[in-house]
């Protein structure tokens, strides 16, 4: 059992934290900073007591709120000229995963050479960017505690991972009052982006007791708290517990890496440009299917965790009932249960399965796969047959 288990962000978790941001750039000694967002988090207020902190610790910032949901090289570049352009000290992200990862990429850029495309893979980057502070305001994405940032090429519509541990944050302050006010339809998303990462996480073939601990712990605390987040929105215990869930899915799975559904939902969202958590929790159940016979008693842990009565079980229907727990979440959280009503055209079939195969995640799947198995997947999941 050789394995080496690194986080080196420090995480900081407390209700109304991020009204004490400026404060928290001061302790750290930086006094300029580039922060990243999109329109909807500006739009919505969210910035504004960070803002007033910030003014009141005598930090000077410059705002980019030009993130767009599936993030493109060409803005993780253009962000990255503006903040060499104002001379930056340090990097604050403020929002849901696009923005931490349009602000990685931006850290990253700063410091090192060419396009941030060219730097697919892992380990390729060279230099350390600049120092990154984030305060996600979605329970679901973890890219807050992971090394990795995904990129679109917007000439070929191919999501691009870029793993490097330069890319892991410096700082992650995590406030859950951020979070009360999500609309359903992104903590449903966002919840289920979340869950999945724990189990892909859980059952991928890279996985350690860390990773495995951390994993199971968020299904449980998913399993518990997504429907009161979802069904009642202004309860703060399930909010909070959503987003320490979504935190150690995150540190889980920068671990231990995913699976066939982010290799095939990357590849929706990058085609298609579909949410991210939707296309996750829509191919859930279908990989989950797929990989059961990898991973039975994996399976079985996974239905145990999400609450169900195991003990008079066998392995095996036990691990088929974590499958129609999934499955029965998404009918709770108004999701489709199948990939057709996401906007899917099977014209791009042989594009989808070739992007799909490309990504390091079907890799370490714990089911080997081959191109006619993600085939497969992909169209069963279009006709909702499981
Ligand atoms: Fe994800």
């Amino acid at each position: 059992m050789n394995f080496y288990f690194h986080i080196p962000t420090s995480i900081k978790m407390e209700r109304g934290i991020s009204k004490k941001t400026g404060n928290f750039f001061n302790d750290l000694g930086y006094k300029k900073l580039f922060l990243v967002t999109d329109s909807g988090v500006r739009g919505a207020g969210i910035l504004d007591d960070i803002e007033e902190s910030l003014k009141n610790a005598s930090i000077s910032y410059q705002i980019f709120d030009d993130v767009v949901p599936n993030p493109t090289s060409e803005n993780i570049m253009d962000g990255a000229d503006r903040v060499k352009s104002f001379g930056a000290d340090s990097i604050l992200a403020v929002g849901g995963g696009s923005s931490i990862d349009t602000a990685k990429g931006i850290s990253i850029m700063v410091h090192n050479e060419g396009d941030i495309l060219d730097y697919e893979g892992v380990g390729k980057i060279k230099n350390p960017g600049l120092p990154l502070i984030v305060v996600p305001t979605t329970a679901g994405t973890g890219s807050e505690v992971t090394a990795s940032t995904i990129v679109t090429n917007t000439e070929t519509h191919f999501k691009t991972a870029i793993i490097s541990p330069y890319i892991f944050p410096t700082y992650a302050l995590l406030d859950a009052e951020l979070t009360v006010k999500l609309p359903g339809n992104i903590t449903a998303a966002t919840g289920m982006d979340a869950l999945t990462h724990a189990i892909e996480s859980y059952t991928s073939k890279t996985t350690n007791p860390g990773s495995e601990a951390f994993s199971l712990q968020a299904i449980r605390m998913i399993g518990e708290n997504i429907e009161k987040a979802y069904f009642v929105g202004n309860d703060m215990a399930s909010r909070e517990r959503m987003l320490a869930a979504s935190l150690l899915a995150g540190a889980a799975f920068s671990q231990s890496r995913l699976g066939n559904v982010h290799a095939i939902s990357h590849t929706l969202g990058g085609v298609f440009n579909i949410a991210h958590g939707i296309a996750n929790a829509a191919l859930l159940p279908f990989v989950m299917k797929f990989n059961l016979p990898a991973c039975p008693e994996k399976m079985a842990d996974i239905a145990k965790a999400l609450g169900v009565k195991t003990d008079h079980l066998s392995v095996q229907e036990a691990a088929e009932s974590a499958i129609v727990a999934v499955i029965h979440l998404n009918k709770q959280l108004n999701i489709p249960l199948n990939i057709k009503e996401l906007g899917v055209d099977l014209n791009q079939l042989p594009k989808l399965v070739e992007d799909s195969m490309r990504s390091g995640n079907v890799l370490i799947n714990p089911r080997l796969t081959t191109a006619q198995d993600i085939q497969n997947i992909i169209e069963n999941a279009y006709n909702g047959r499981l």
